[in-house]
């Protein structure tokens, strides 16, 4: 082959590496969530005003009816654009609790029969700012809550 040949192909194909990864960019950005997205989009989103809870604290059909109705969300608006709602939505019930035991799905993981009962000894003591603290603040009694491990709780709130 002649090298003058050679280099035009050389130059055709970075052309095309270079077009081939503009569509990449481009397709990426019409996507918008990548396919490894919703857990970090979860922990922003859903992790603002509390704990990221785990998913799989609560079933499919508990985590459906929450993220359905994010506009009355226990008395305040945890509203998201539609692609993050969705994402984050198929991302929670796929990895859901598969406990199909419950006859209702319960409205919150505070109130599922699990929960009850293991916390059924533990007293929500009042905190020195006044007020209550809430059982829901997990991180309160469970110092690793962020990494998923709730076992070794001192039931003794540390804030
Ligand atoms: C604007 C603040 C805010 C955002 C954002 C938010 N939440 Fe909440 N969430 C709350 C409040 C307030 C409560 C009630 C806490 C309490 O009772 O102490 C709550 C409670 C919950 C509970 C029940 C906890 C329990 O008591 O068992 C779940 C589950 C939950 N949120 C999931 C989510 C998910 C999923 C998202 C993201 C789509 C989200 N939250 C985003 C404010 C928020
Ligand atoms: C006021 C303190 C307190 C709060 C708030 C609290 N827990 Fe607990 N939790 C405890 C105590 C105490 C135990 C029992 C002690 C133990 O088993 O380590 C416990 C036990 C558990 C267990 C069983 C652990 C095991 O290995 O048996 C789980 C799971 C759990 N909690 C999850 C949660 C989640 C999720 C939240 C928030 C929605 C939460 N807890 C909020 C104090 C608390």
């Amino acid at each position: 082959m002649n090298p003058l040949d050679y280099r035009r192909g050389a130059v055709r194909l970075r052309v095309l590496v270079a077009f081939g990864l503009a569509c990449m960019v481009a397709a990426a950005q019409a996507v918008r969530l990548p396919a490894s997205a919703p857990a970090g989009i979860y922990e922003r989103e859903c992790g603002a005003c509390h704990l990221a809870y785990p998913p799989e604290l609560l079933p499919a059909a508990s985590w459906r009816r929450l993220v359905d109705s994010l506009d009355r969300h226990f008395g305040t608006d945890a509203s998201l654009d539609e692609p993050s709602r969705a994402a984050i939505s198929a991302w929670l019930q796929k990895h859901a609790s598969s406990d199909a035991k419950a006859a209702k799905p319960p409205e919150r993981i505070t109130l599922a029969g699990w929960f009850m009962r293991e916390h059924a000894q533990v007293v929500l003591p009042a905190s020195p700012a006044g007020g209550r603290g809430s059982m829901s603040d997990c991180a309160a009694c469970h110092p690793a809550a962020a990494q998923g491990r709730f076992e070794d709780a001192d039931g003794e709130p540390s804030r």
